[in-house]
């Protein structure tokens, strides 16, 4: 079957991968509304194309938080991905920095900070989930740092995992040999029991991350850290001016996937007015529901510095490992170049507000 999207990537991951581990990547929160929210708001925006501009050279080279990156495209943190394939975040690092691009590890993955390090020399930043004991995260990040990762990246969205009931359907257990690498030497796990009605990482979210952290958890990290926070998960402009305040480098506009509050809106759609809050006081990204170049563009034009792909690249590590995450960041490299020839667009600066008809259309 030829592999022409990232759909077509996900229908052969669905294929080639168990039920369990297929359905913890694709699956969402509760009645997983936001999920398909997330792909709903992205198809409902139309963008404008615009005629006989030179589009012989289309730019998508940018930088963010002083990075140069290929494309406005990042790899967000996804846990576990050896669940997808055996070389799991190994292999994402490798193709991530092929790319030109930032991989994020997270404190979940399957892989130590360290090991992905010595895998790729590509940048990289540290996803944090904040352990209930502070020294296990403060080691972590400074583990982070010590191998060169450029940013730390604090998810506040997960206080409590969402009730993903596809997990606890299939009552998802990792195989042999896969585990959380990072608190590895970090902190005592016990023996996990999955009982009915959890999931293997149910059991350990509630164990490993802290519910009762506030705002001073960004104050914290940045008084032992000098790394940029990227603060990840934020949905309200509210939220988007405490981050601002205190001190985040940038902000991810992210419903986790549809992953977390079932109900939530899409992040593109609450993406303008957080932009608007923001004002340019720190940088802005997205994730959740990116599939199609036009969705890359349709992020700019709404006000992101760039996006963040999360289960696109885990279906091309299904597929095909460290060469199927580097054909699904060229199918979308691809797509983002063409789609920004069609709407006028030589440059990433140059995608404007005017891109997307709704915004470009006098009320
Ligand atoms: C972990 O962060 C997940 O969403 O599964």
């Amino acid at each position: 079957m030829p592999l022409l999207n990232i759909f077509d990537y996900e229908e052969l991951a669905r294929r080639k991968l168990s039920k369990p581990f297929f359905e913890y990547i694709a699956g969402g929160a509760d009645d997983e509304t936001t999920l398909r929210r997330n792909r709903e708001a992205f198809e409902r925006i139309e963008l404008s194309p615009r005629a006989l501009v030179d589009v012989s050279h289309v730019d998508l080279t940018t930088s963010v938080l002083g990075q140069a990156v290929e494309m406005p495209v990042l790899l967000a943190p996804v846990a576990v991905q050896r669940l997808a394939h055996p070389e799991g975040e190994l292999a994402t690092a490798g193709a991530a920095a092929q790319a030109g691009t930032i991989m994020t590890l997270s404190t979940m993955a399957s892989a130590s900070i360290e090991e992905v390090a010595s895998a790729s020399n590509g940048p990289k930043w540290f996803q944090l989930y904040v352990h209930r004991d502070r020294n296990v995260s403060k080691s972590m990040v400074q583990r982070a740092d010590a191998v060169g990762y450029k940013a730390v990246c604090l998810t506040v969205d997960v206080p409590r995992l969402g009730r993903r009931e596809r997990d606890l359907r299939n009552r998802l257990e990792y195989p042999p040999g896969v585990a959380h690498q990072n608190y590895i030497g970090e902190v005592e796990l016990p023996p996990l029991e999955v009982g009915a009605g959890e999931s293997e990482l149910s059991a350990s979210a509630d164990v490993l991350i802290d519910p009762a952290l506030t705002w001073e958890v960004i104050d914290w990290l940045r008084s032992f850290t000098s790394l940029p926070v990227i603060v990840k998960g934020i949905m309200t402009a509210e939220d988007a001016r405490f981050a601002v305040d205190h001190g985040a480098s940038a902000i991810v506009v992210s419903n986790h996937g549809g992953r977390q509050l079932d109900g939530a809106p899409a992040s593109i759609s609450v993406l303008p007015e957080i932009a608007a809050a923001v004002d340019g006081r720190c940088e802005v990204l997205l994730d959740s529901g990116i599939r199609r170049g036009t969705d890359i563009v349709k992020a700019l034009a709404l006000g992101a510095n760039a996006v963040l792909i999360g289960r696109a690249y885990i279906w091309g590590l299904a597929v095909a490992g460290e060469d199927g995450v580097t054909q699904v960041l060229s199918i979308l490299r691809n797509e983002l170049e063409l789609a920004m020839a069609l709407c006028g667009c030589r440059s990433v600066a140059e995608v404007g507000a005017e891109v997307v008809y709704s915004q470009a259309r006098p009320d």
